[in-house]
């Protein structure tokens, strides 16, 4: 049948601690970045914050049920560091712990699988202040201690662990040259240096991480990274027009610098000659460190940038993004469907992985909802958007490309960083005065897809 997806086929959602689980004083959490970042007067739209968010904290057992009422069978979502380790580092807080136990085993008992991010951006400001988070090497250690906490407490039930969700954000959005960052903590620094020395010790903790998961783990388990490498996308299918896209790929949003030493164990040499002086320090020992098996990679992808052949050094050409093109609810989301399809046959091809086994771990998008009088939402742009990246997902599966499944971003709208609660990507609408979870038309047709393992 056209547009059906292997027999075994993985159907997520995804959500993230700091995002929907409100509970910020609760059980002995302490600050995240996130929290004291959002105090900063003008960082966040409307002044909002996390401090509520879903309130997913004590409303977990009725948003597990809507995760079963969809019909997916896995639910990624992110553990929250300073619940479990209020300091950062150091003493162990069980209550924290407790949460994310009482969490999986509902899951377990829904048949839903659990996917865990240990790092979705939450860090404790404890770190911040002790050492400015990952302006320095200790985050990287810290970080692995805090995994082999968390691993040793739920991996007797859980065994799929990512390590970090999308380093550029939590370091090149969070630190900045010359104006203010939009990502926590939000630090200007002097150098473009040593804003790569942030992401250089991101891939430290990723690969520490995956060495303290693997010694920590009671039982075989799925190590992963999640990245957002940004996606080149040849303008036609011509052979020169590939070609590009592919030249492209390691100098686009610094992709040579992240997903290349985590997949490949080196930094990728063009850009490093590019990056000249700015290049991190990168002490001896470190790329073995960052370049650890990995078992599986995610991949976040919202959107893609056209790239064309050209007669220049690089052979490629950016192919600018004209003023009329379509977009959903937010400045960055051009619509891209085949994004997907690129970005994972880019690991087979262009980072030479085709061992790996792919998920999407991320992709949806915000649309300007509006609830219905009969207090439906009729989000017909969300399922446009949807159907469209689904087809190119099912495309590389089908010219056989490892990709092994899908979570949809996002479950439930949600505190989307620095826009606040303005931006809404959920599947199902919050309505942030009641905590009333209402689910969208998407919802309906994404179980539909759910259902039939197949996009119509
Ligand atoms: C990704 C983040 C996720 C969410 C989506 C819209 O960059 O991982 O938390 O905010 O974007």
């Amino acid at each position: 049948m056209a547009y059906e997806f292997p027999v075994d086929f993985q159907w997520g959602v995804a959500t993230s601690s700091y995002q929907i689980e409100g509970a910020i004083a609760e059980d002995g959490r302490s600050p995240s970045v996130w929290d004291t970042f959002s105090r900063r007067l003008g960082r966040i739209k409307d002044f909002k914050s996390g401090d509520i968010a879903c309130d997913h904290y004590h409303l977990y057992p009725e948003d597990v049920k809507l995760i079963q009422q969809l019909g997916v069978k896995q639910y990624r979502f992110s553990t929250s560091w300073c619940r479990i380790v209020p300091e950062g580092r150091g003493a162990v807080n069980p209550k924290g712990l407790a949460f994310y136990s009482r969490l999986v085993d509902c899951l377990l008992e829904a048949g839903i699988e659990p996917v865990i991010t240990l790092f979705h951006w939450d860090s404790p400001q404890a770190l911040e202040t002790r050492y400015g988070s990952w302006q320095s090497r200790e985050m990287a250690q810290d970080f692995a201690d805090y995994a082999a906490i968390v691993v040793a407490a739920l991996g007797d039930r859980v065994t799929r662990w990512i390590t970090l969700n999308e380093m550029t954000c939590f370091t090149h959005l969070a630190y900045k040259v010359g104006k203010t960052p939009e990502h926590a903590p939000g630090t200007k620094v002097k150098t473009q240096r040593d804003v790569w020395q942030t992401s250089h010790h991101a891939l430290l903790a990723h690969g520490l991480g995956v060495q303290a998961i693997r010694a920590a783990s009671p039982q075989k388990c799925d190590v992963s990274i999640v990245d957002n490498p940004g996606i080149t996308v040849p303008l036609t299918e011509t052979e020169s027009n590939i070609q590009a896209a592919k030249n492209a790929f390691p100098y686009h949003c610094g992709n040579g610098g992240m997903i290349y030493p985590a997949l490949t164990g080196a930094y990728h040499p063009g850009l490093l000659e590019e990056l000249g002086e700015n290049a991190p320090v990168i002490q001896s020992g470190d790329l073995e460190t960052i370049f650890q098996p990995i078992d599986s990679l995610g991949l976040n992808i919202y959107t893609g940038t056209y790239i064309r052949s050209a007669d220049n050094a690089k052979g490629c050409d950016w192919v600018p993004v004209p003023k009329g093109y379509p977009k959903l609810h937010m400045p960055w989301l051009q619509v891209v469907p085949e994004s997907l399809y690129w970005g994972i046959r880019h690991v087979s091809e262009t980072l030479n992985r085709p061992d790996l086994p792919i998920y999407i771990t991320e992709n949806g998008c915000a649309a300007d909802d509006e609830l219905t009088n009969n207090g439906e939402v009729l989000d017909t742009d969300r399922i446009l958007y949807l159907r469209q990246y689904l087809k190119t997902v099912q495309r590389a599966a089908a010219e056989g490309y490892p990709i092994k499944g899908y979570f949809l971003w996002s479950l439930l709208d949600n505190f989307e960083w620095s826009w606040g609660y303005s931006r809404r990507f959920g599947i199902t609408h919050v309505d942030y005065k009641t905590q009333k979870r209402s689910p969208k038309a998407s919802f309906e047709w994404y179980r539909e897809v759910v259902r039939s393992n197949r996009v119509m």
